[in-house]
């Protein structure tokens, strides 16, 4: 397995990170476990979880995931192997998570913070995420931008203040950004430059072959600024299996289980899928491997975020770190994302 840094922080995280949302609704904590097992043994050292999961969110499962994920490292006795990634919710109405007052400010990332700690049964998060901004922005497949003048943001100069106490206070290594856009990015690693805040590592944002928008303007600030991507939702929930095809409905599948995931099910997605699935076979390749292969390889990753809910899955995600794509099949991908451009953005 690959290693590559996180940002500019000197930890090595695998190019393949283990995304675990599914773990308290779809799987059970025995399949948890099984997968984290599966997955340390093939070289993944790096877990992705929140507060806010499982999903679909709902007030009486909330946060049973990380605690699935304390449990293992409690008996593996292995937090010492494991970059730990988890999340605090931005601004929400599920009011289940501390109220309107809470949200990114100081008071909500403090109280969050402890309750991770305890699930997860650590005395450190590796990597702490904003979950998304707390500010009024377009992300959550939100493409254009409506400026609220009357939002009342909690000022990211607040946000991070909090996470450098929490690094002060030895209980997070590094902070990360999820559902970002350009502006939130750059605004951020100014502020650690001129006021002593704590440099953000990562921008956690959707990428995969159906959502290729981070290219636009996050992409290069990634490299330029060494602060990655970590790519969730690289098959775009399952959908670049081409499982969903021709109106099927595969009784586990996501979609098919929870109507409220409908983001990356639309004509134009089917559409590009069915060429996207075609030309992977046309090159003796599995389609959701290509997918992966694509993501992971692409210079403004830091990690493909991978999601499974079986073990085969697991193990054919996995082994699309070894799927090599030649240019020919690069150039062709560039055709279908011209010809359809970003159908679940
Ligand atoms: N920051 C955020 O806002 C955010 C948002 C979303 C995700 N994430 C993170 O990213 C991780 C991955 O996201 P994701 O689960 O949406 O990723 P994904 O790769 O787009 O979807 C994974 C789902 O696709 C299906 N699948 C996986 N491998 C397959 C295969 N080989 N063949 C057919 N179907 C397959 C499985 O669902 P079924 O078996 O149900 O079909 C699996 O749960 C999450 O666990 C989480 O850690 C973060």
């Amino acid at each position: 397995m690959q290693t590559r840094e996180l940002g500019t922080t000197g930890l090595k995280g695998s190019a393949l990170c283990l995304g675990t949302m599914t773990w308290g609704e779809q799987n059970t904590e025995a399949e948890a476990h099984e997968q984290l097992d599966y997955a340390l043994s093939k070289g993944i050292n790096f877990i992705d979880t929140a507060e806010l999961y499982p999903v679909p969110p709902k007030a009486d499962t909330q946060g049973r995931t990380e605690t699935y994920i304390g449990n293992w490292m409690q008996a593996r006795k292995n937090r010492d192997k494991v970059i730990l990634a988890t999340k605090v919710v931005g601004r929400t109405e599920m009011d289940w998570f501390r109220g309107e007052e809470g949200r990114l400010s100081r008071k909500h990332i403090l109280e969050a913070v402890e309750g991770s700690l305890k699930r997860l049964q650590t005395d450190v998060i590796d990597l702490y995420q904003m979950h998304w901004p707390d500010r009024s922005t377009n992300y959550f497949g939100q493409l254009g931008y409506t400026h609220h003048p009357k939002d009342s943001a909690i000022a990211l100069e607040e946000s991070l203040g909090a996470m450098q106490e929490l690094i002060t206070a030895g209980k997070v290594r590094h902070v990360g950004l999820s559902n970002e856009t350009p502006w939130g990015l750059m605004r951020c690693l100014h502020l650690a430059e001129t006021q002593g805040l704590p440099r953000v590592a990562s921008v956690q944002n959707p990428y995969s072959l159906l959502n290729r928008t981070y290219e636009i303007g996050l992409a290069e600030a990634s490299i330029r600024e060494r602060c990655g991507l970590l790519a969730y939702s690289p098959l775009a929930f399952g959908v670049l299996s081409g499982k969903y095809l021709n109106g099927a409905k595969p009784p586990k599948g996501r979609l098919t289980l929870f109507s409220r995931f409908q983001r990356y099910n639309n004509p134009k997605a089917d559409a590009a899928t069915m060429r996207y699935v075609a030309l992977a076979k046309q090159h003796g390749l599995d389609p959701a491997q290509m997918a992966l292969a694509y993501v992971t390889t692409r210079p403004f990753v830091t990690s493909n975020i991978i999601g499974a809910t079986t073990m085969e899955q697991l193990a054919s995600n996995i082994a699309s770190i070894d799927v090599k794509l030649p240019p020919e099949l690069l150039t062709a991908i560039d055709a279908i994302q011209e010809d359809i451009p970003n159908p679940c953005p």
